[in-house]
């Protein structure tokens, strides 16, 4: 089994930087549309057999090191009861923004298999179906970045309504935040338990907090999350006698405010978005961190050369810490040359081989 990438993930020794890209399946494969051509993206993700084959896609076109579940973070937030559908100009829409105590009371927190079967049924397929090629990665969103889709009522610019509610009615956020907390831990752990060798939380609008808001408002939900997976492994390991751990990846987009306060996560691997220099990340976060990043997904649209050269620069970075994982900055863009993306994997392979 190609297992680099969980080694890398505990800062053990590999034979080359493993690499995956955020949003590795997607529209900007060809084979990713003829899919699509025939079902909405939500009948997609909720399809076992349709999402684990949407799943392989990049592994076995690009190569990389690690598979991601094709779902959406958002998935859970309509199983916790809001009705949410895609639309390709706007993205996400909630039906109803969760905007008072009311709202609030209304949600559940859903039982993964009763509410969610779709999802351990494809983790379950996957494990079958990559036969340990490479490790599967799960993911959830991180309860703040939940928390902004559900009151926004789905992307936003300025988050004027989140921060209302976390200024002016914190009683009816942290209740909020209880309830999100909650279906993530549930959620990740059936994750786990259904098979997925490692997992990434998503904190996609972390970076509109200041740090000290980051601190009170999203940190500490971040951390009962990473604590509760952390003592049911330590649990699990002890009960069966063989240590299993699951590596936790938390990515924080635009972090460079608040790598101080992220650092506080526990989390065993850190994402780094584009817009910092890995060296100043790794400096700010201390060596012995394991740190996943950094390329600009635009970086993808220049020639082969310039590419490459992008990726020594940071692959020699990314040597200071622990260990790393290469990966984009972000999720990669719907116009993305594929074969931009293959360059950029074997530039990996390539220049990432350790002595
Ligand atoms: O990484 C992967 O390949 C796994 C699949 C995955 C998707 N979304 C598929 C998707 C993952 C891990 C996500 C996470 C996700 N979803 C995040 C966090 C990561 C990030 O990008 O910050 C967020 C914020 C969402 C919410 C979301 N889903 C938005 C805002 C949109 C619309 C914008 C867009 O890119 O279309 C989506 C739709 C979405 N999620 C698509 C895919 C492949 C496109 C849907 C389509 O086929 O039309």
């Amino acid at each position: 089994m190609n297992d680099t990438f969980l080694r890398a993930c505990r800062g053990e020794k590999v034979e080359y930087t493993p690499v995956w890209l955020m949003r590795q399946a997607g529209r900007y494969l060809p084979q990713y549309q003829a899919v699509r051509a025939n079902v909405d993206f939500i009948t997609l993700c909720k399809t076992p057999e349709l999402a684990a084959k949407v799943t392989l896609q990049p592994v076995n076109i690009l190569g990389v090191d690690a598979a991601i579940l094709f779902s959406d973070i958002l998935i859970p937030v309509e199983a916790m009861g809001v009705y949410l559908t895609f639309s390709d100009k706007k993205g996400p829409v909630l039906s109803e923004p969760v905007r008072n105590r009311s709202a609030v009371d209304r949600l559940i927190i859903p039982d993964v298999g009763e509410d969610m079967p779709f999802i351990l049924e494809t983790i379950k397929t996957l494990r079958r179906e990559l036969e340990n090629k490479v490790p599967l990665i799960g993911f959830s969103g991180a309860p703040f970045t939940l928390a902004t889709y559900m009151i926004e009522g789905g992307s936003s610019k300025n988050f004027i309504h989140t921060k209302r509610m976390m200024f002016q009615h914190s009683g009816v956020f942290s209740c909020l935040m209880e309830k999100l907390t909650a279906t993530v831990i549930s959620y990740l752990s059936a994750q786990i338990n259904a098979g997925v060798q490692a997992v990434q939380i998503f904190d996609t609008w972390a970076g509109i907090l200041t740090p000290r808001d980051y601190e009170e408002f999203a940190l500490p939900y971040v951390k009962l999350v990473v604590d509760a997976l952390k003592s049911e492994q330590r649990a699990k390991s002890k009960e069966q006698r063989v240590e299993s751990s699951v590596p936790i990846i938390y990515f924080a987009n635009d972090c460079a405010g608040i790598l101080k306060e992220v650092k506080k996560t526990g989390a065993d691997v850190i994402g780094i978005d584009w817009r910092i220099d890995m060296a100043d990340a790794i400096k700010r976060l201390g060596k012995k961190v394991v740190v996943q990043g950094n390329l600009d997904p635009c970086a993808l649209f220049l020639p082969k050369e310039k590419i490459e050269e992008k990726v020594k620069d940071i692959l020699w970075k990314g040597e200071s810490a622990k260990g790393h994982i290469f990966n984009l900055g972000h999720g990669i863009l719907p116009e993305t040359p594929v074969e931009n993306v293959i360059a950029m994997v074997e530039a990996v392979h390539k220049y990432g081989k350790k002595e």
